[in-house]
């Protein structure tokens, strides 16, 4: 039987297209969180499954990871989020660092759903954090960042929604109505999905042992954060009092984002603070915020909004060769003018002159030369630049200048 072609249920095979729009994402992703001083860590895709028991959640731990068993009898994952890996990272090394720390990654994890639009089984995911700032001006920095990254896209303030709600909160009050911990984990599961569900007063009256109302007002940091952030500018954010996240160890402030559009129904990010998660390892608390964002879902909000550049070569010139007697000498040129920085393709197939620069401009490479003997003895060759059609003779030393200019 032949093999199959296609990858992995809910894996992606990255083409060079596609990779070059992947690499757009994290170069804005990137660029994004270096602009406000965040410095990139980053760890391997293998952890100790025990390391997401403690504290991720249920449904994750139990229906999402891919956990198997390594040949030395270790329990290992394949890390489905960051948060834990670098809540490990600082607690290894707490006493060496000076807070505030302000880190950012973009790993790729893996999660067992049913792939669907903005769901896929393997994603990758700009995460940001602040270490050790207790204080809402860190949450407000985060939100701060998120919202750049929409705007850096060229998403504009009202196409998207950033929705907060405060876990704090929601835990006093779950308490104040007499619900132990782990009614509590259950009930802020099914407030969570809420919107999703059409038997929630029967699901949270069973689980409460009578009917279930639940009215929130903004709290107090939710309105110094709605404020503060209105104050910079940011005036799409709004009070979500049924977003819980699904983990378990977001602590106050937590915050999603969403479009507007209609065409895409999940969050392109999700965040919040957790303070207390480096217990889990016997460490003192360190405060905690940070957020995570898809690169599937923002792929998607980009086509959406048809803001995905034009794809263009990294390759600067095609030289184009006229016959088997001027490979040699279309190679040596190549080469002089890759020590010069310049990326450079010699196309030898000998193809009609035509059809190689065709092929070039196919491939969105901007220029080409055509290489025979006679501009070689002479040092004279036609640079031609085919997104305008311009063409001028240059000697083989104006190359690179007349490119980079
Ligand atoms: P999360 O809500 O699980 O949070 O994921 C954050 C974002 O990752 C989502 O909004 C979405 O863009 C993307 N994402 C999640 N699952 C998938 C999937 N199966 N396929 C494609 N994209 C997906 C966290 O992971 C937290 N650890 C974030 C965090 C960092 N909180 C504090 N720091």
């Amino acid at each position: 039987m032949a093999l199959e072609k296609e990858p992995y249920k809910g894996v992606r095979d990255f083409y060079p297209k596609d990779m070059a729009i992947q690499n757009y994402i994290f170069e804005i992703m990137r660029d994004t969180a270096e602009a406000y001083g965040y410095e990139e860590y980053s760890a391997s895709i293998l952890e100790p499954s025990e390391l997401y028991k403690a504290k991720s959640g249920d449904e994750l731990i139990n229906q999402q990871t891919y956990t198997f068993t390594d040949r030395g009898g270790r329990d290992v994952t394949l890390r489905p989020e960051m948060t834990p890996t670098v809540a490990r990272m600082i607690a290894k090394k707490r006493k060496e660092f000076s807070f505030p720390l302000r880190w950012f990654s973009i790993p790729n994890f893996f999660r067992y759903e049913r792939p669907q639009k903005g769901r896929l089984r393997e994603f990758w995911q700009l995460n940001v954090d602040i270490f050790g700032v207790e204080k809402i001006d860190a949450d407000i920095e985060i939100i701060n960042i998120a919202y750049d990254i929409m705007r850096n896209f060229g998403v504009t303030e009202d196409k998207f929604e950033i929705r907060i709600n405060d876990r704090s909160l929601v835990d006093a009050k779950l308490k104040e109505m007499g619900l132990d911990e782990d009614q509590s984990t259950k009930m802020k599961s099914l407030i969570d999905k809420k919107d999703k569900m059409d038997n929630f007063d029967q699901m949270t009256e069973a689980l409460a042992g009578k009917p279930f109302s639940f009215e929130l007002d903004p709290s107090d940091k939710i309105n110094t954060a709605i404020k503060s952030l209105n104050e910079r500018g940011i005036s799409n954010v709004v009070f979500a009092p049924n977003l819980m996240r699904g983990f378990d160890y977001y602590t106050g402030i937590v915050f999603e984002i969403f479009d507007k559009s209609g065409d895409n129904n999940r969050a392109l990010f999700g965040g919040g603070r957790y303070d207390n998660l480096l217990e889990i390892f016997d460490e003192e608390k360190v405060p905690a915020v940070g957020f995570g964002m898809g690169d599937v879902t923002m792929r998607d909000v980009l086509e959406t909004y048809n803001l995905i550049p034009e794809f263009t070569s990294s390759t600067d010139i095609s030289i184009c060769v006229v016959d088997d007697e001027s490979i040699v000498g279309a190679q040596k040129l190549a080469s002089t003018l890759r020590d010069q920085g310049l990326n450079i393709i010699v196309d030898s197939s000998l193809k009609k002159i035509g059809d190689q620069i065709k092929k070039a401009s196919k491939n969105k490479i901007r220029y080409v030369i055509c290489v025979g003997s006679d501009e070689i003895s002479k040092d004279i060759y036609k640079l031609k630049d085919l997104s305008s059609g311009e063409e001028k003779e240059v000697a083989e030393n104006q190359i690179a200048d007349s490119i980079l200019g």
